[in-house]
């Protein structure tokens, strides 16, 4: 297992390129199953999760490639429509094959996800709204079973706006006959990736980025070639990490328009922050000033970035509080950051962090993928090595994170054990 060793203290100064968005690739990868033919994607992002898709759909039949960045999905002989466990169990999003899969073929056999290490995370309303379409679904072995003739379009409310729920929901709908309408859908903008993608295809889609979409069913849809979307948990780590490090950092090619409330925060932090077009830049000199963040559905505050918010708060000056109300289990990174000196205080789903004058090194644990970015800002100012253990959490969602820092001036180095 890979281990990070991070040399503590350095500025980070300099330019970075955002990669593509782990949370946006995925479904689209998924969506290539609504057409026949092949598909090419772009600005994809070289990472774990990413992969895992890939084997999930070479193993139904799908011809597929993924080289420099551009992944090539050719489902035109596609044997069996089956996810199985020991795939799922390595990433939830291998959900996201369910929907597509009823709506082009009729029936699918996919593993149920399971909880994780941030929750238990249920997936009952992808399978309330795929009801609701006219799916017959049974719960079987472990396994989602879900048949149905053609899928028709109906009315579906979400009880929460679920990410996810409604990827799974806009493919299904995308080829069933008639008008679907997804109220208190997400709003986050790999919605409207995806929502774009559809279109692109020849699906019929409005309302994406609010929350009420409208989903016109069609025959058929086409494969396409698209560029995915930048990511935008990454560049707000990126940027957390200048802020950090009281650093000066230009980070490029991020999507602005979803990253309004991070950077807001940030701002409030002490940070200067300029947008030029697709570019940020980040400018810190001076303490870190506590803030208070509650996590919401987008557009509020991303739940994805809360742990590395935490991290810029151990070093703040004063009392900062974050309230976590997305996921029941997501303060696994405290007790590390609590080895390195941090001062929490967590009850429920709120923590309470008093800033203290600095971090000290000590080896810690990865426990999931923006907790793993959380001890890794952590790292970057700690006094001393910091050892952080279990990276390959990490390599689920950041891609080549190491070079990314090391070339901002950062000394971390990856240990394979
Ligand atoms: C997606 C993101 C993840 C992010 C999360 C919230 C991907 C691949 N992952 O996950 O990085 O942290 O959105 O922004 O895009 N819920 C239910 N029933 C359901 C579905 C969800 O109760 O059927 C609950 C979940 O337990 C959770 C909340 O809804 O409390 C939000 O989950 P959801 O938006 O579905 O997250 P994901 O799509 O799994």
């Amino acid at each position: 297992m890979d281990k990070f060793i991070i040399f503590g203290g350095e500025r980070l100064t300099g330019e970075v390129q955002v990669s593509g968005a782990k949370n946006a690739v995925l479904p689209l990868m998924a969506a290539c199953l609504l057409a026949r033919g092949q598909s090419i994607i772009h600005h994809v992002p070289a990472l774990r999760d990413v992969r895992t898709m890939v084997r999930l759909l070479e193993d139904m039949g799908t011809k597929a490639s993924l080289e420099d960045h551009t992944v090539s999905l050719d489902t035109s002989m596609l044997e069996k429509q089956e996810a199985a466990y020991d795939l799922v169990r390595t990433m939830r999003a291998s959900v996201l094959v369910l929907g597509p899969l009823l709506a082009r073929y009729g029936r699918a056999r996919v593993s149920l996800p399971g909880g994780c290490a941030i929750g238990a995370r249920p997936i009952n309303l992808h399978l309330m709204g795929l009801e609701r379409l006219g799916a017959k679904i049974e719960l079987t072995g472990g396994y989602i079973h879900a048949t149905c003739d053609r899928l028709v379009g109906n009315n579906i409310r979400l009880d929460m706006p679920t990410v996810g729920g409604t990827e799974n929901l806009m493919m299904a709908a995308a080829l069933a006959k008639g008008r679907t309408i997804i109220e208190n859908a997400a709003r986050e903008p790999e919605i409207v990736d995806l929502a774009n993608f559809i279109n692109q295809m020849g699906g019929v889609i409005s309302g994406a980025g609010t929350d009420l979409i409208v989903i016109d069913g069609v025959e058929e849809l086409q494969p396409i070639e698209y560029t995915v979307m930048s990511d935008r948990i990454e560049a707000g780590t990126l940027l957390a990490a200048g802020v950090i490090t009281q650093g000066d950092i230009l980070v490029k090619n991020c999507p602005v328009e979803g990253m309004h409330v991070v950077l807001d925060k940030l701002r409030a932090t002490g940070a200067d922050i300029t947008v030029n077009g697709k570019d940020v830049r980040v400018q810190m000199s001076g303490p870190i000033q506590a803030i208070d963040i509650r996590t919401q559905p987008h557009p509020g505050f991303p739940t994805d970035m809360q742990a590395q918010v935490m991290a810029l708060m151990t070093i703040a000056n004063g009392r900062s509080t974050i309230s976590e109300t997305i996921f029941e289990n997501r303060f696994m990174h405290v007790s590390e950051l609590r080895r390195m000196g941090a001062d929490i205080i967590c009850e429920g789903s709120m923590a309470v962090i008093r800033g203290c004058d600095f971090l000290q090194s000590a080896p810690v644990m990865a426990t999931d993928l923006r907790a793993s970015a959380c001890l890794v800002l952590a790292g970057l100012v700690a006094q001393g090595a910091t050892e952080i253990r279990r990276i390959y959490h990490l390599d689920r969602g950041y891609e080549k994170i190491e070079n990314k820092l090391e070339e901002l001036g950062a000394k971390i180095k990856r240990v394979h054990s």
